[in-house]
């Protein structure tokens, strides 16, 4: 894979970002979002997660953005602080091509330098996330734990699978 690099997201990508996104809410199921996300919401997710001190990157290839993956808070509680949620998203003409395992693998070695444990995706049990199991599974996922119909969309009832990944070697 060549041309592809990667690089902090500042708030002014975030209309690129939300385009990229937004694709996803509204002709998938791999997110469980159903109204579209605004720039203003993916700004500040920006801000958020960049005030956590947590990674949030973007994928660029020859100079054009495309996807973004970030790592963020799994549970509110303070005892879960060393452990994170990671989120990907390629633009939809860029998936198949290895960015998104380079994204994810950038995301993890950033989160072990920032001094994340435990690394916890939660993915959409559905056809359309086959690849983002994949992916995980090959980034050295193990898959911990599967809830079936928590979430309804696109008039169907739909579970998730948890995939826990560790930072460090005890
Ligand atoms: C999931 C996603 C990030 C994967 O990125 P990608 O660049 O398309 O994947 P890669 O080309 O790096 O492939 C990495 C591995 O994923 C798996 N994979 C990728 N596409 C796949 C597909 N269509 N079917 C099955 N497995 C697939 C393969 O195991 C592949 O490894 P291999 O090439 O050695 O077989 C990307 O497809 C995406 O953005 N999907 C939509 C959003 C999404 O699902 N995000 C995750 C939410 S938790």
């Amino acid at each position: 894979m060549t041309g592809v690099s990667f690089r902090p997201a500042e708030t002014a990508d975030a209309p690129t970002l939300v385009a990229i996104y937004n694709h996803y809410v509204t002709a998938s199921s791999v997110t469980f979002d159903l109204d579209a996300w605004t720039a203003d919401d993916m700004s500040h997710k920006i801000e958020a997660v960049t005030a956590l001190r947590m990674p949030f990157i973007v994928a660029e290839r020859d100079g054009d953005t495309v996807g973004y993956g970030y790592l963020s808070t799994f549970r509110d509680k303070a005892a879960y602080d060393k452990t994170m949620e990671n989120t990907l998203y390629l633009r939809d003409d860029a998936r198949g091509a290895g960015i998104g395992r380079s994204l994810l693998e950038e995301l993890l070695r950033l989160g072990a330098v920032a001094g994340v444990r435990e690394v916890i995706a939660v993915i959409a049990n559905t056809p359309d996330a086959v690849p983002s199991i994949r992916l995980h599974e090959k980034a050295g996922f193990a898959r911990v734990g599967e809830m079936d119909r928590v979430g309804r969309k696109f008039d169907e009832w739909l579970g998730v699978v948890m995939m826990q990944k560790s930072l460090v070697r005890d």
